[in-house]
């Protein structure tokens, strides 16, 4: 190889880093067998070619607040985003394929009053004409280019001087100095440094679209996450017709916060009261059922607990969650067997939540301990309660965070009893008018009420 006209480096497909030499395992993210060989093109600029940018005393840096964000007229995702668009971000929107990702950036871009563009490598634009029709977008102010060269596409964006750019998807799209296949991790991240560059410069807003798997095997859009200033993930579950969308990261807004829709003829609706759809299909007075008023960012949910707990056939028993952290069973269900004497060992345990949510929030653990328990026991929990705590080793119920928030959804839902830590919640300025509060120290302090 001449070595005067590209360089050889080796890139880790799991996190993209890239190092001078081959490793059998990765040092940065510790994968083994990830790095793979490529050429990089001596095209790029050298050292010293690129201006200098200058610097600026802070109290000269000028602050156009009045226009730095761009609502999308979709309430949802604007709160997901933090009250709209800021200009000169880039952003990531991961989902599974056919989870509705271009839809709802088709939407995204029919609702900003700014100039857009959106650039589909996937799709014709007359199936893109097509879905805007039928998701009654007219907006003059929207072009289309089925365009898949990154320098291209910035050439077009100097011309058109769009606000909003989407590209769908960065799979398709590729920069010219690399000899590698589109959606390649080299590619992805080069053509992800290409579209940082222009959007920091130009202060527009770049929004990528990037395919990944549920176990992630796809992993350009995973490394994607480290560039961008937010990440969005439009998740769902096949069986319902809603979605979630969910900010992981975001460098100019809240985290964790997430926005629900229902994927319609019409494209994506906004749900505004997501409690009442995720109740929806809850049968009362049911073994193994409990509610939880779960936190999404600054939005309480109520949501649904399912415990299936059945006498293991031949073998070991199995766990099976969704929704929730399979360690975290482990944990509750030794709780039970330990602290409540409650035999868990040879039966098989199922936990579901439902809807598709996930949650990570300790303060679920108590509801989860009580639908399982009820499963147990076949005795149901009363359909009009709601029940909140983090559990600890000794059986303890600890307190959660923003508990009014919680109880005033609840109330609000039309439920009649609640029960709460009672650590740190004589705190909780919460005035109990529907909802009868039931304040607890144990495990068993519930059982007992309840079972
Ligand atoms: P799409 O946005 O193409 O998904 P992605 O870009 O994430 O791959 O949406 C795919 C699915 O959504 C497809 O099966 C059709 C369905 N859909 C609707 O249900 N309603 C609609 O209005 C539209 C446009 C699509
Ligand atoms: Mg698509």
């Amino acid at each position: 190889m001449n070595s005067s006209t590209s360089k050889t480096a080796y890139l880790c497909s799991s996190c993209g880093n890239d190092f001078p030499k081959w490793f059998g395992q990765c040092p940065a993210c510790h994968e083994w067998g990830t790095l793979k060989e490529f050429k990089l093109s001596k095209k790029k600029k050298s050292r010293g070619q690129t201006p200098r940018s200058a610097v600026t005393p802070l109290n000269d840096v000028i602050i156009d607040e009045s226009s730095a964000r761009i609502s999308t007229r979709i309430a949802e995702v604007d709160r997901v985003l933090g009250r709209g668009l800021l200009k000169g971000t880039l952003l990531l929107l991961s989902g599974q394929p056919g989870i509705g990702k271009s839809t709802l950036a088709l939407q995204i871009v029919g609702g900003v009053e700014h100039a857009a563009l959106y650039v589909s490598a996937e799709e014709s634009q007359e199936q893109i004409a097509l879905r805007a029709k039928r998701l009654n977008i007219n907006t003059k102010k929207l072009s289309l280019s089925s365009e898949n060269n990154v320098e291209n596409i910035i050439e077009q964006i100097e011309i058109d001087k769009p606000e909003l750019v989407i590209i769908d998807s960065i799979q398709t799209i590729y920069v010219d100095a690399l000899d590698s296949m589109p959606g390649s991790i080299s590619q992805v991240r080069e053509s992800g440094q290409r579209f940082l560059q222009t959007c920091k410069q130009k202060k527009i807003s770049i929004m990528i679209i990037g395919h990944v798997t549920k176990d992630g095997t796809i992993a350009g859009p995973k490394m994607l996450e480290h560039m961008v200033d937010t990440v969005l993930y439009l998740e769902g579950d096949e069986r319902y017709d809603h979605r979630i969308l969910r900010s992981v990261k975001n460098r100019f807004g809240a985290t964790n916060e997430v926005g629900i829709f229902q994927m319609g003829e019409g494209g994506m609706v906004e749900v505004s009261n997501p409690s009442e759809l995720f109740l929806a299909e809850k049968i009362d007075n049911v073994a193994g059922s409990a509610v939880f008023p779960s936190l999404e960012g600054t939005r309480p949910i109520l949501i649904e607990v399912q415990a299936l707990v059945s006498k293991a056939n031949f073998g070991n028993p199995q766990r099976n969650v969704n929704g929730i952290d399979l360690r975290r069973l482990a944990m509750l269900l030794a709780v039970l067997e330990k602290r409540l004497k409650i035999s868990m060992g040879m039966n098989d345990t199922f936990v579901n939540i439902v809807g598709g949510m996930r949650i990570d929030d300790p303060a679920a653990d108590l509801a989860i301990i009580c639908a399982i328990a009820s499963s147990a026991l076949n005795k149901s929990i009363m359909s009009d309660t709601v029940i909140i705590g983090e559990v600890g080793l000794a059986g303890e119920v600890r307190s959660v965070s923003q508990l009014s928030k919680r109880l005033n959804e609840a109330e609000l839902l039309g439920f009649k009893k609640a029960f709460i830590p009672k650590f740190k919640s004589t705190n909780t300025r919460h005035d109990p008018k529907k909802i009868k509060v039931e304040r607890i120290n144990t495990v068993r302090d519930v059982f007992n009420q309840l079972f």
